[in-house]
């Protein structure tokens, strides 16, 4: 008998990260790519988020860095990819909505400092995406969390564009901040300068700068890339 069905390797489930600046559409990018090539859409902010909002209920300093793995430690932080986006849970809870309010933002970038914080993520992150068939978007996921992806996606863009960015997307949740900008730059300064896994192009991403591109744009690039890796 001539099974040919048989011989045919597995599709590759590629591992594809995409990091990069807050307001660079890494979350947009990411999802739609994920939908795309069937894959699961993993938002790595969203840990930090959760460990940040669990810091906030228990009164844990930000600056505390010992407490604050204790208690990454007693948690249980999942993410779970839905058709309609990802649910971040708690220790059970959907803190979903909770976690993109300014408190647990500004607090996210603040506990993400820590080297023993980020290490215990890492761990975690690793264990989610570790079978492929992920993209996965962060500020070190080609450098830290995969250093070994087949896809490095560096998404970047002029500050301006992404306060701009965000500004419309809290215009359109009706939440508009005066202070939009100087978080957003304030965040960016964080990410860029801590000593542990700062947020640096690693050098085999492909760095796509989206100041002039539109979202349709970025994907159909972003796509072509990961179509030419799985041939
Ligand atoms: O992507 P985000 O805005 O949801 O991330 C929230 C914060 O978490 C961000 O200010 C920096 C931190 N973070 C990080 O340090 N490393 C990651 N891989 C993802 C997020």
């Amino acid at each position: 008998m001539n099974d040919t069905t048989a011989e045919q390797p597995a599709p590759r489930k590629l591992i594809i990260a995409i990091d990069g600046p807050a307001g660079a559409g890494k979350s947009t990018i990411a999802s739609r790519l994920a939908r795309k090539l069937g894959y699961v859409n993993l938002e790595s902010g969203a840990m930090y988020r959760a460990l940040a909002l669990k810091a906030i209920e228990r009164d844990v300093s930000f600056d505390d860095e010992a407490s604050l793995v204790k208690l990454a430690e007693d948690s249980r932080i999942q993410l779970e990819p839905t058709v309609g986006g990802n649910r971040t849970l708690l220790d059970g809870r959907d803190v979903s909505a909770r976690i993109r309010e300014r408190d647990v933002t500004e607090a996210a970038s603040r506990v993400s400092v820590h080297p023993a914080v980020r290490a215990w993520m890492v761990v975690h992150q690793r264990e989610l995406g570790g079978g492929g068939g992920i993209v996965m978007e962060g500020r070190d996921i080609g450098t830290k969390v995969f250093p070994d992806a087949d896809l490095k996606i560096f998404l970047d863009a002029d500050p301006v564009v992404r306060e701009q960015r965000r500004l419309q997307q809290q215009q359109a949740k009706g939440e508009v901040e005066a202070s939009v900008a100087a978080e957003l730059r304030e965040r960016d300064r964080r990410d860029r300068t801590r000593s542990v896994s700062p947020l640096v192009a690693a050098p085999d991403a492909v760095v796509i700068d989206s100041t002039a591109m539109s979202e349709d744009d970025v994907l159909a690039r972003v796509e072509d890339l990961a179509q030419k890796k799985l041939r």
